[in-house]
C-alpha cells in the first residue's frame, strides 16, 4: 500500500528578483520513485532544499506523515528520516570516506564517546552494498569525480531515510555505476521507502521512475504515471511547447585540416592517439567513462603534458605548454566539470563569461565596462540563461545554467578550434537543442569543433565522424553514414578494432 510520506503545501520560495518557487504543492508516496522534472532554473534544487532543510520557504507548509513539520536546518531533516544527495557536492575533501559519512549523525558509545570502529563498520557495509572498491580510510580528495558521487550516495543511504532525495545523481556516473544505483534504488523502493529522482535524461526517468511532477519557471505544472505517458507530452509540460529536432545538424563543406595529432601518448592516461581535425568538422569523441578522452583534449589545451607525439597546428608543429598558449592560437576548450574548472560561482556573470577575454576588453588596463556587457548579453543571450540579471554571481544560478555561462564565455572567444566536453551534460532538453543548432552553425561558418560526449544520440545525431576510444586508445574511427549505435558502443567496449 502506498502512502503520502512527505506534502508540501503552497510553496514559495523568492530570491532576490526571482521567484524560484510559487504556489508549488508536491506530494510523495511510499514504494515511489518520483521524478522531478523541469527546465534549468525551473526551481527543482530549490525544492529539495526545502525538503531538507538548507533553505526556508517564504511561504507554504511541510507535512511529513499528516503533521505539520519545520526544517529549521539541514540536520532537522535528517533526523526526521529525509536524505538527499544534491546537485552540487558537498563533501569534505580533507576528511575520510568514513568521516564524511557520519558527518551530522556519528555513532556514539554507551557512554558519548564517537564509536569510530563501528562507523567504519558500518561505512564498509555500505561501499560493499554498493560495489566499491574504496577504502573508509580513504581522503575525499584522492578519491575521482565519479567516486566521490558514490561516496555521497553511500552518505545518503547511512541515515536510515524514509524519503530519498536525489539531485542529478547519475551526471558524474559511468554505466556500471548507473547500474548499481538503479539496484539500490529498487531496493529502497521495495523496502517501502520513498524516492525523490531528478534528471535531464528522458531514459533514465522512463526506466526507473513510476510517477512524475513537472515545474516550469517555479510554477506546478502537472504530474502522471510514467508508463502511461509519452517523452513528447512531458517535454510539452516542461518547455510550453513542442519542440523541433533535437539534433540539427547542417550539412557543412568540410576544409582543410587544421589540427592533427600523431601518435599522443600520457602514461596511465592515453596511448598512441592519433585524429586530424578540419575546418567545418563536428568531431565526435565517443568513450565510457575513463576511456581517456577529457585527458587528451586537456593535453592539446595545454593543462596536462604529454610524454610523447606530435601535435600540427595549421600545418605546423607546436607545443603548448599552457592553456594560454592554446587560446592564444585559437584554441579553446569547454570543460567537463564546471564546478573545478569552468564557472568561478563567486564571481559576477558578465566576469565569468568575458574573463577569456580580459586583456581585449581592457585596454590600458582599464575594463571597458560597455564591451563588457555588450559580449556578455551577446553570448549570455544566445545560450538563453537565466539569471536576474549580469551581474549577480555565478553560484546564484541554478546547475544547468552555471554550465552555460561556462559554454558562453567560450564561445565569444570566436575561436577556430572549439573543444566541448560534454557540453550538454545537465542542460535541459530545449537548450540542449539550441546548444547543437548554434554549434552546428558555427562549424557550417567554418569553426573546427570537437565534441566529446558520453551520450550516443548526441554524437550519433552531431558528428561528421566519430573517434571511438577505449581504454586510453583510439579503437576505431567511422565516418557520419557507417556509425550507428551498434558499432559505437561495440568499439567503445573493446569489442571491436580497427581504423
Ligand atoms: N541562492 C540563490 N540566490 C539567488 N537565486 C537563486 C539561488 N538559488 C537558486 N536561485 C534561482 O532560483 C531559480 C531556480 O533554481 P534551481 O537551482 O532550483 O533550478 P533547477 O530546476 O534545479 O535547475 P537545473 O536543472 O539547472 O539544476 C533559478 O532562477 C536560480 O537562479
Ligand atoms: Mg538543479
Amino acid at each position: 500500500m502506498k502512502k503520502t510520506i512527505l506534502e508540501l503545501k503552497d510553496i514559495a520560495k523568492y530570491f532576490p528578483g526571482i521567484k524560484a518557487l510559487d504556489n508549488v504543492d508536491f506530494t510523495i508516496r511510499t514504494g515511489e520513485v518520483h521524478a522531478l522534472i523541469g527546465e534549468n532554473g525551473a526551481g527543482k534544487s530549490t525544492l529539495v532544499k526545502i525538503m531538507t532543510g538548507v533553505y526556508q520557504p517564504t511561504k507554504g507548509k511541510i507535512l511529513m506523515e499528516g503533521s505539520e513539520v519545520h526544517f529549521g536546518t539541514a540536520h532537522d531533516a535528517q533526523a526526521a528520516g529525509v536524505a538527499a544527495i544534491h546537485q552540487e557536492a558537498s563533501m569534505f575533501t580533507e576528511l575520510t570516506v568514513t568521516e564524511n559519512i557520519f558527518m551530522g549523525h556519528h555513532l556514539r558509545k554507551k557512554g558519548g564517546t564517537l564509536d569510530w570502529k563501528a562507523m567504519r563498520q558500518h561505512t564498509q557495509e555500505l561501499l560493499d552494498r554498493l560495489e566499491l572498491d574504496i577504502n573508509p580510510d580513504t581522503l575525499i580528495k584522492n578519491l575521482g569525480t565519479a567516486q566521490r558521487h558514490m561516496v555521497e550516495i553511500a552518505k545518503a543511504l547511512s541515515v536510515d531515510a524514509q524519503l530519498v532525495i536525489m539531485d542529478e545523481p547519475t551526471s558524474a556516473l559511468s554505466l556500471h555505476e548507473v547500474e548499481e544505483l538503479y539496484k539500490i534504488i529498487r531496493q529502497l523502493k521495495d523496502e517501502g521507502k520513498a524516492i525523490v529522482f531528478i534528471s535531464h535524461k528522458f531514459d533514465e526517468i522512463f526506466e526507473i521512475c513510476d510517477y512524475f511532477t513537472v515545474f516550469r519557471d517555479g510554477q506546478y505544472i502537472g504530474e502522471g504515471e510514467v508508463a502511461t505517458s509519452s517523452v513528447d507530452e512531458i517535454v510539452k509540460m516542461m518547455v510550453g511547447r513542442s519542440l523541433g529536432h533535437m539534433f540539427p545538424k547542417k550539412e557543412a563543406a568540410i576544409g582543410e585540416a587544421v589540427l592533427d595529432v600523431k601518435g599522443l601518448s600520457l602514461p596511465g592516461f592515453f596511448k598512441n592517439v592519433s585524429f586530424t581535425l578540419h575546418k567545418g568538422e563536428i568531431l565526435g569523441f565517443f568513450g565510457l567513462v575513463g576511456a581517456g578522452r577529457s585527458e587528451v583534449m586537456r593535453t592539446i589545451f595545454g593543462i596536462d603534458k604529454k610524454s610523447e607525439g606530435t601535435i600540427v597546428l595549421n600545418g605546423h608543429e607546436i607545443h603548448i605548454s599552457s592553456p594560454r598558449l592554446a587560446m592564444q592560437r585559437g584554441i579553446a576548450y569547454v570543460p567537463e566539470d564546471r564546478q573545478e574548472q569552468g564557472a568561478i560561482l563567486e564571481m559576477s556573470l558578465s566576469h565569468n563569461i568575458t574573463l577569456p577575454q580580459i586583456d581585449k576588453i581592457s585596454p590600458f588596463g582599464v575594463l571597458n565596462k560597455k564591451t563588457e556587457k555588450t559580449i556578455t548579453e551577446e553570448f549570455g543571450n544566445k545560450m538563453e540563461i537565466k539569471a536576474a540579471n549580469w551581474k549577480v554571481n555565478a553560484n546564484t544560478l541554478s546547475g544547468g545554467n552555471q554550465q552555460k555561462v561556462v559554454l558562453a564565455k567560450w564561445l565569444a572567444t570566436d575561436p577556430d578550434i572549439l573543444i566541448l566536453d560534454e557540453p550538454t551534460k545537465g542542460i535541459d532538453v530545449a537548450t540542449k537543442a539550441a546548444v547543437h543548432e548554434f554549434v552546428s552553425e558555427m562549424a557550417a561558418a567554418g569553426l573546427a569543433v570537437i565534441l566529446v560526449s558520453s551520450e550516443l544520440p548526441e554524437v550519433l545525431g552531431m558528428a561528421d565522424r566519430i573517434v571511438v576510444m577505449h581504454e586510453g586508445h583510439v579503437s576505431k574511427v567511422l565516418n557520419r553514414d557507417e556509425a550507428n549505435s551498434d558499432n559505437v558502443i561495440l568499439a567503445a567496449t573493446g569489442h571491436e578494432e580497427g581504423m
